[in-house]
């Protein structure tokens, strides 16, 4: 097992070190040559279906719900549909509204996972076509959705989840590229931007990997918290989710992300001396308003790591530590903005002495309900 694990200590380190290459691998083939466009050949749904669609559904569990919430920004913003975003357990038991007009994209790592499939059938057989957004060829999920788009993450095998959700962020940027250009929403020279951009992820995730040594000081620092708070807006919700979920499963530190303007509304009641917070600061729309919450959070003696685009050094005068990761349009940071945290939950884990790729009680792949 030590050679599969290519001189790394885990199969989630291995994991998170082979994300630039899953991006590039789930990007190969995709892209026009002018980098005007992406070319999903999977995706024939025709373009006339997709003008009139009124309505996304994403559903999936877990990390892929994560992955999900992402897409429903990145879909709402660059596509201008509407995009509403269920947990599988949740949706296959509520009487979705959904019928031909709405289009369901499912988000499955392992295309096995029970009540993803369950949502998958359900929508079927209310009428909807399935997107499926899956890593493994010929799952259950990929078999029985009426379009597959592939991520190639190559097989995961750490029960944390890390280089499949990039890419299927990245699979969401596609789709939302693809639905910009059909519907009219963006034009060429704003798709080409994102889509250059789209093609910098990997040397830039490969940057911020070469920086790892950082993370592992602030996990010999953090190590021993009892409770860690996520807090982000926008995007850096999302991301900020996907953080805590990483925590929590494999150091089993209590985690837990808010989107950073509803601290006020509860949270910040458990905010005292030393409690570490993670602040995410990617969103340069929403910095300020980000930046007032962390000072909040301050002002009751929080221990704040932030993460921010690099250049924002404001942050440094507030924050105990700031977390950089390289400069790229927003929409894309988030891609960027996990492979840190990632890092963070692993390094916590690895302190605690925890098992870090099979995390008590949990499994790969959940094929009961
Ligand atoms: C389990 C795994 C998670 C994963 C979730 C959904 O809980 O431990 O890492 O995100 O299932 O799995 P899927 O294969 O459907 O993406």
């Amino acid at each position: 097992a030590q050679a599969e694990k290519n001189g790394f200590a885990h199969f989630m380190l291995k994991e998170i070190h082979e994300q630039p290459r899953a991006l590039r691998d789930t990007l190969k083939g995709r892209l026009a040559g002018d980098d005007s466009a992406v070319v999903l050949k999977e995706l024939e749904i025709d373009d006339g279906k997709l003008r009139s669609l009124r309505k996304i559904f994403i559903t999936a569990c877990g990390t892929a719900y994560h992955a999900g919430l992402v897409g429903k920004y990145v879909i709402e913003q660059l596509a201008r549909v509407p995009v509403e975003v269920d947990i599988a357990s949740e949706f296959r038991y509520r009487q979705p509204l959904i019928d031909e007009g709405t289009l369901v994209i499912v988000i499955s790592q392992s295309g096995e996972t029970a009540d993803t499939l369950a949502a998958l059938r359900e929508a079927r057989r209310l009428g909807a076509p399935v997107l499926a957004v899956t890593n493994v060829v010929d799952s259950s999920i990929a078999r029985e959705a009426d379009h597959v788009l592939y991520t190639w993450a190559g097989p995961e095998i750490a029960v944390a989840s890390t280089k499949a959700y990039t890419t299927q962020l990245v699979a969401m940027y596609l789709i939302a590229l693809h639905l910009a250009a059909v519907r009219g929403t963006m034009t060429v020279e704003e798709r080409q931007a994102i889509i250059r951009e789209l093609k910098q992820l990997d040397s830039r995730a490969e940057l911020i990997l070469g920086n790892g040594h950082v993370i592992k000081d602030l996990a010999r620092i953090y190590g021993r918290a009892e409770d860690v708070f996520f807090i982000g807006r926008g995007l850096d919700h999302a991301v900020a989710l996907e953080g805590s979920l990483k925590l929590k499963e494999i150091s089993y530190i209590h985690a837990e992300a808010y989107a950073a303007g509803e601290l006020k509304h509860g949270t910040l009641a458990l905010i005292e001396k030393g409690v570490p917070v993670v602040a995410l600061a990617t969103q340069k729309n929403l910095f300020e308003k980000t930046l007032s919450n962390i000072k909040e959070v301050k002002a009751r003696e929080a221990t704040v790591i932030a993460l921010a685009m690099e250049g924002q050094k404001e942050l440094e005068k507030v924050a105990d530590h700031v977390l950089y990761i390289p400069p790229t349009n927003p929409v894309l940071a988030p891609v960027l903005a996990v492979i840190p945290l990632q890092l963070l939950a692993y390094q916590m884990a690895v302190v605690r002495g925890c098992d870090v790729d099979q995390p008590r009680n949990l499994a790969k792949s959940v094929t009961v309900e």
